[in-house]
């Protein structure tokens, strides 16, 4: 399956689906990189794995939809099956959603549909949830929601702060989103209305 990768940032998730990638098992490879920032770490990461990696700034658009086609026809034109969103800091419009749909996810910093939204670790600790995480989903026009594929649990400490919370989190979604999209690429989820269904159970 040939995954696009969309990210804003630093993009340690998408290292975990290049590292992931790179084993010859695996059933994905990564086929393009774009970020809506030119200065994104995560583009050097990937033109140092040898992978396309373009910055479609955002700016340079017109209009959201101007950007939006942008980059739909730079996946298409690679030949992109899956898009996974990693860090990628722009709303999408229901346009970019539905064309993609079912072909388009998401990892989020927490078990939704608790949290969804920024800051999700220091609300996580306002609140005094005992459990955090991570959740890979299929995009829907409503942020951070849609049919749930993974997610992955990890103990909140009593002395946690933002930041060690986070990195726990982190360390997790470096994890969940190889196994979702192996789960994806292996054909072993469908989408039926708001949920997904897994065809056999988790390793
Ligand atoms: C991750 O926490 C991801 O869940 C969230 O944004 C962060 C991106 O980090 N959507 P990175 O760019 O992958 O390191």
């Amino acid at each position: 399956l040939k995954l696009g990768v969309l990210i804003s940032g630093r993009g340690s998730n998408l290292q975990s689906l290049m590292n992931a990638a790179a084993a010859p098992d695996f059933p994905a490879t990564v086929a393009l990189v774009l970020s809506n920032k030119a200065d994104a770490a995560g583009l050097e990461r990937a033109r140092s794995a040898g992978i396309p990696a373009l910055a479609l700034p955002h700016k340079d658009y017109a209009d959201k939809p101007a950007f939006e086609q942008a980059m739909t026809r730079a996946l298409e034109d690679a030949g992109v099956q899956l898009v996974c969103l990693a860090g990628f800091m722009r709303l999408l419009s229901p346009w970019f959603v539905d064309h993609w749909r079912d072909r388009l996810i998401n990892i989020h910093p927490s078990l939704l549909p608790a949290f969804p939204g920024i800051d999700t670790h220091q609300r996580a600790l306002d609140a005094g949830v005992r459990f955090h995480g991570c959740t890979v989903h299929y995009v829907r026009s409503e942020v951070d929601s849609g049919p749930i594929v993974a997610q992955a649990a990890v103990p909140v400490q009593s002395d946690d702060t933002a930041d060690t919370l986070s990195a726990r989190v982190l360390a997790a979604e470096h994890e969940l989103y190889p196994l979702a999209v192996r789960l994806i690429a292996e054909g072993r989820v469908t989408v039926e209305g708001d949920r997904a269904v897994l065809a056999c159970p988790l390793p």
